[in-house]
């Protein structure tokens, strides 16, 4: 575990193809996520626009990587591997 100071940087796409495609209840989910694994103040999560990926989304930035696709499947995963370790 490292004795990282700064928060983990979750960015998610709100543009409207991300959020009607999926990033709407993504978002609640990485709310949950970041409530049950006691990260708030951790990690750091925001929105942002159309950032012209729309094909692979819907998108999700975690501190500069790229994370498309996101289902309610793959959600989890993809945040137990990117915060393992680094809160
Ligand atoms: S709406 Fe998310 S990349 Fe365009």
């Amino acid at each position: 575990m490292s004795d990282r100071k700064e928060p983990i940087e979750l960015a998610i796409c709100m543009g409207s193809s991300c959020f009607s495609r999926g990033n709407k209840r993504n978002i609640a989910l990485i709310r949950d996520y970041i409530e049950r694994h006691g990260l708030c103040g951790k990690v750091l999560l925001k929105g942002h626009l159309c950032e012209g990926l729309c094909k692979d989304g819907p998108n999700l930035t975690a501190d500069g990587d790229i994370f498309s696709l996101l289902n309610s499947d793959n959600l989890e995963f993809i945040l137990d591997e990117h915060l393992k370790g680094k809160q």
